[in-house]
């Protein structure tokens, strides 16, 4: 008989991956998906705990669940991911209504533990160990994850699809949560990379973003050899099929030369990079302990400029953090106006229990104070989104065609044969333009009309007239 899964994910894309592994080894054992909580016989929210509030949004989204399960005791209620690893049995105590706890280095026992709680047990919890409670491939093992099992139905798009090639995460930035509940940095063996990103093209991806906490930190040692992110981007370079490669998050002291060599020299390599800065003090990036100076940063936005053509870089930042003066944030300000960002993903602090950071410092910085600065930041970054993404009007750009835009879903039209898409550049801009349905999933070359600082407006060129298009127009 087929059962139905229910499936909520926040977090990052970590988790969207870990979500679609799960539907995959879930449809394996009969399940279909559903998006009505009240259909559904199994109930799984994929969490996480980089700041308090996305916690407060799972524990919020698991208190409507009391009256459901209240009546529908035989429904099964599961939590995943990063809060299930951070909080593990305090979920049952805050929310006894759970039945499954299960961290993200164990969802491959996910169907096993549903299996358990129909057979009649009360609650059954799978978390990977702690940072210090075993030898080091012990905890390794605890937090590895059983990546080729893929679900197309569960990708951002047909067309595009998350790739791990990095488990977890050894930097320990005192703000950070994510080394414990991601476990130790391990890279994943390049073969097993390739044949995923292989299986990934014959089902018809044609993008795959490679994801690591510090991707471009990625490397496998095996015997005499070592392979690094350059080495594996030239090895997925040859898959047919695939026609873009992306790679996040990156780690400024990590952005080596040969890394933006072969950015520049592999014409399926997007030249986007997200390599977040965090702050633009040395005293703050000290405390938050990031390993790397404003100088060092610089030198690599340098490196970034002097070799890849049509590049953009986009950054996060923490503001308000411990002990952060007014002084202190200007000096952010100043930065994000240097580096011109694409874009910026900007944070208050938020302090999270059983780092350094919440262990030798205070989270002095009011919230009011945060709030200001984050509006502040925000502000400045999007005059300069906007300023830059002027730069765009009357150029010819080659989008990747994602499916109807915003717009088009919002006002019905998605079913239409002609209506309003919504794709990305190389670069990682988004444009919005008028075509035809079965432009989707295709690369066109779009002439840009107009920008604002989140969306280029362009114009499909009609076939008969691309022979007139430039080379060095493209971006
Ligand atoms: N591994 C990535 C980022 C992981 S978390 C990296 O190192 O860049 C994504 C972003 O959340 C971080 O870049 C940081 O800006 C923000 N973040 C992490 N911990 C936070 C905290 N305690 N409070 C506020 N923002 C935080
Ligand atoms: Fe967290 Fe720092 Fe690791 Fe990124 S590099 S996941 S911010 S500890
Ligand atoms: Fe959140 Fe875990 Fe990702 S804490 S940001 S879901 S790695």
């Amino acid at each position: 008989m087929t059962k139905r899964l229910y499936i909520e994910t926040v977090g990052c894309q970590m988790n969207v991956l870990d979500s679609e592994m799960v539907v995959a080894s879930l449809r394996k054992h009969g399940y279909e998906l559903t998006k009505d909580p009240k259909l559904a016989d199994t109930l799984l929210f994929n969490t996480c705990s980089v700041r308090e509030h996305a916690e407060d949004k799972t524990y919020s989204a698991l208190g409507h669940l009391k009256k459901l399960k209240t009546t529908n005791p035989e429904k099964i209620i599961g939590v995943m991911g990063c809060m299930a690893q951070k909080d593990q049995r305090t979920i049952f105590e805050r929310a006894p209504y759970v039945d499954i706890v299960v961290g993200p280095g164990q969802l491959q026992q996910i169907p096993e533990l549903v299996a358990k709680i129909e057979a009649g047990s009360k609650c059954e919890m799978a978390v990977g160990l702690g940072r210090r409670d075993g030898s080091v491939d012990e905890i390794k093992r605890s937090h590895e994850t059983f990546d080729p099992l893929r679900d197309p139905t569960m990708r951002p798009t047909p067309y595009q699809a998350y790739l791990r090639i990095q488990i977890g995460c050894d930097k320990f930035c005192t703000y950070c949560i994510v080394p414990s509940t991601r476990g130790p940095e391990q890279g994943r063996p390049p073969q097993q990379i390739y044949d995923e990103a292989q299986l990934l093209a014959e089902q018809g991806c044609k993008e795959i973003t490679l994801l690591g906490q510090t991707v471009n930190s990625y490397k496998y040692a095996d015997g005499g050899t070592t392979t690094r992110l350059a080495d594996l981007l030239y090895r997925l370079h040859d898959i047919e099929g695939i026609e873009r490669l992306k790679f996040v998050t990156n780690y400024p002291k990590d952005m080596t030369y040969d890394l933006l060599q072969a950015v520049r020299d592999l014409s399926k390599v997007s030249p986007y990079l997200h390599v977040p800065l965090q702050s633009g003090s040395d005293a703050v990036l000290q405390r938050m302990k990031r390993g790397y100076t404003v100088q060092d940063y610089r030198e690599m936005m340098e490196r970034i400029r002097n070799t890849v053509p049509g590049y953009a870089v986009s950054s996060d930042f923490i503001v308000g953090f411990c002990g952060e003066t007014e002084e202190e944030f200007q000096q952010t300000v100043e930065l994000v106006k240097e580096c011109r960002f694409k874009n910026s993903f900007i944070f208050k602090y938020s302090e999270r229990p059983g780092t350094k950071g919440a262990e030798l410092m205070k989270d002095d910085v009011p919230v009011d104070v945060k709030q200001r600065r984050n509006n502040e930041l925000l502000a400045v970054q999007t005059a300069i989104s906007e300023e830059d993404n002027q730069e765009f009007i009357g150029r010819t750009v080659e989008v990747l065609v994602e499916g109807p835009s915003k717009r088009a879903l919002r006002d019905g039209h998605n079913d239409e044969l002609i209506l309003q898409l919504t794709g990305r550049t190389p670069c990682d801009r988004i444009v919005v333009f008028d075509g035809n349905r079965r432009q989707i999933g295709e690369t066109l070359p779009i002439t840009v009309y107009d920008a604002t600082a989140f969306t280029l407006f362009g114009n499909a060129i009609v076939e008969a007239f691309t022979p007139q298009v430039s080379p060095l127009q493209i971006i």
